[in-house]
């Protein structure tokens, strides 16, 4: 009885598996056919660059014009922000698919319409939780439109635009090439990553110019997967945990720069910057500035 049940178990396992492996194979032969093209992000791979997630996430409400602001006026050198897309088809800037945690409203991205997420209050729950840092402003901060920001900033920062769930926005990543084209956003003020390389892949497919970044939750430590990351971008965004020093010298020996994320506590950002990343995403980028200046 326990035997037979073992075997439904392990032959249904099987079945989730196989198709997860087939679409993956699909994905490597694509990256297999890509050139070794890409380098083309003009910053030296050796300096280190402050990335605020989110925008200065740690101080302001999260992916809101107030904290991408903040982020400017803290000189962080990029700008990172998350998309989704509305049932109406506007691309919006929220973290999750949902809007619960990040405003006062319910429901899925995809479900509402761009006019239901204008009514949302996006900053009071900041607030709320992190009491040090309220300021009365935040209250009824605005969800963003992608083309809000880049009205508001356009050119003067640069942005590291995080593609989130794909899957759900089918064509999504056309639609950030049109906005960026349409508010001629230089390629060198862009960066797009995703834990999604399919998307990635296709946006290299698209337009060969745009650096690219491959997130990984859990980065493989044998070369093979830098090798083929480094066929369609020129960098990798992996989970600070989940590597080691020998992991920030291996990607850098492939010319790929390594962004990790989170760090917000002072002694991961010490020991990032000792590894030599080439960039610390973080929610506090004065903190990590100021180290950056105390180690000059
Ligand atoms: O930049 C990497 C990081 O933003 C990925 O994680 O969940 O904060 O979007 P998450
Ligand atoms: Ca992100």
């Amino acid at each position: 009885m326990h035997k037979a049940y073992m075997s439904i178990k392990i032959a249904l396992l099987l079945m989730m598996l196989i198709p997860l492996s087939q679409a993956s194979t699909a994905v490597n032969t694509q990256i297999h056919e890509l050139a070794y093209s890409v380098n083309k992000a003009k910053l030296p791979i050796e300096d280190t660059y402050v990335v605020a997630h989110r925008g200065a996430s740690g101080y302001a409400p999260e992916n809101t014009l107030e904290a991408f602001a903040l982020a400017k006026k803290m000189e962080a050198d990029f700008i990172e922000l998350d998309i989704q897309r509305t049932k109406d088809g506007t691309l919006i800037v929220l973290h999750d698919k949902l809007v619960d945690r990040t405003t006062n409203g319910e429901g899925k991205v995809k479900d509402l319409s761009l006019h239901d997420i204008q009514q949302l209050d996006a900053g009071s729950w900041f607030n709320e939780k992190y009491p040090k840092y309220a300021k009365k402003e935040y209250v009824g901060a605005k969800v963003p439109t992608l083309e809000q920001v880049f009205e508001t900033f356009g050119n003067s920062i640069q942005y590291i635009i995080e593609l989130k769930s794909p899957h759900l926005y089918p064509k999504m990543e056309m639609e950030l090439l049109n906005l960026l084209e349409k508010y001629q956003i230089e390629d060198d003020h862009i960066i797009i990553q995703s834990f999604d390389e399919k998307c990635l892949v296709n946006i290299h497919k698209q337009n060969a110019n745009i650096p690219l970044f491959q997130l990984l939750k859990r980065p493989n430590t044998d070369e093979q997967q830098l090798k083929l990351i480094k066929k369609y971008a020129v960098g990798v965004g992996p989970n600070f945990k989940r590597i080691n020093e020998d992991y920030v010298r291996k990607a850098k020996s492939f010319q790929l720069y390594i962004h990790p994320y989170t760090l917000n506590d002072e002694f991961e950002i010490e020991t990032a910057l000792n590894w030599g990343v080439s960039g610390i995403i973080t929610n506090y980028p004065d903190k990590v500035k100021r180290k950056l200046s105390d180690k000059k």
